[in-house]
């Protein structure tokens, strides 16, 4: 018999973190597969994220993922990265083995699986305006720009910002054959296959920061938020008669890659997906 010391141990680490769903996921992925490990919630002080970690590490932390406001240290303590965490800039997964503090971001990865899998819409060929130029963005662009679109606007409030994320991507996009262009939110043209919104905006209770004419006829516009966060902006989509998504499958796709990279086998994040929604549904 396993004794609970023996268990291996996994965690989201964030502040706040109390709101995260990241245990019920990784919890149903753990039963579907037959894992035995535990997951919680780490609250880690403003400044003590790298302490945090550390203690969790030695008392057999074998994992962790990383939300607000700790994903850019993270990638700075990391010993090694992958390719998609040095493009984000950002790791939301942290492995610790015996070689060391491995870096991941599996964010990019996730709603690429989500748009492409679950809401089966490629996005190959087509034309992507991805709104904001934060974190959010920052780990998402690389898995965007490997979906190989035609284009990606990124538009933003500060367009310096969208510049500079373009910059730092530029190479990449030019070996996948995509264009990418940054512009303000004003500017940013018409007539998009895909929209994303991977702004704040909606916290702070600002409408949708774009022009409806941004939207194609019968355009995916995801909303990388879920829950109420999610519901203006989810509401104008259906209005201006594009399908609209919010971020619950990107935020099941992303632990399932998450899992996947610890425990070495794939859950069915469609099961989990459904039912996540079922319990978000029910309140
Ligand atoms: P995250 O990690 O969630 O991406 P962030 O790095 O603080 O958070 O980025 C927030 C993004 O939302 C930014 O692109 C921000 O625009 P600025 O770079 O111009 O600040 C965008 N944002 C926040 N509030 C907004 C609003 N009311 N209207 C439009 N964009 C907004």
């Amino acid at each position: 018999m396993t004794s609970s010391i023996d268990i291996d141990r996994y965690a989201v680490a964030g502040n706040p973190v109390a709101h995260s769903r990241s245990p019920e996921i990784h919890a149903q992925f753990a039963a579907q597969t037959g894992q035995d490990l535990t997951y919680e919630r780490l609250l880690c002080p403003l400044d003590g994220f790298a302490d945090s970690m550390r203690a969790f590490a030695a008392s057999g932390g074998r994992g962790c993922n990383v939300t607000v406001p700790f994903k850019f240290e993270a990638h700075g303590l990391a010993t090694h990265l992958s390719e998609r965490a040095k493009l984000a800039g950002a790791v939301n997964t942290l492995s610790f083995d015996e070689q060391g503090w491995f870096g991941d971001n599996t964010d990019g990865a996730g709603l690429v699986r989500d748009i492409e899998v679950n809401a089966q819409r490629p996005l190959a060929g087509k034309r992507v305006l991805l709104l904001g130029a934060g974190g959010a963005s920052a780990g998402a662009l690389g898995s965007l720009i490997a979906a190989r679109p035609a284009s990606i606007c990124i538009a933003n409030r500060s367009v310096n910002k969208a510049q500079a994320l373009i910059t730092e991507h530029q190479s990449y996009a030019q070996t996948h054959g995509v264009a990418l262009a940054a512009t303000g939110l004003d500017d940013c043209g018409e007539g998009y296959d895909f929209l994303i919104n991977a702004t704040s905006a909606s916290l702070g209770g600002a409408g949708v920061p774009v022009a409806a004419s941004v939207l194609a006829p019968g355009a995916l516009a995801l909303d990388m938020m879920y829950g109420p966060a999610a519901a203006p902006f989810l509401s104008w989509a259906r209005e201006h008669g594009a399908e609209a998504r919010d971020g619950l499958g990107m935020l099941v796709e992303q632990a399932g890659e998450a899992f996947a990279i610890w425990r070495g086998v794939r859950p069915d994040t469609a099961a989990v997906l459904s039912a996540m929604r079922l319990k978000l549904s029910a309140g």
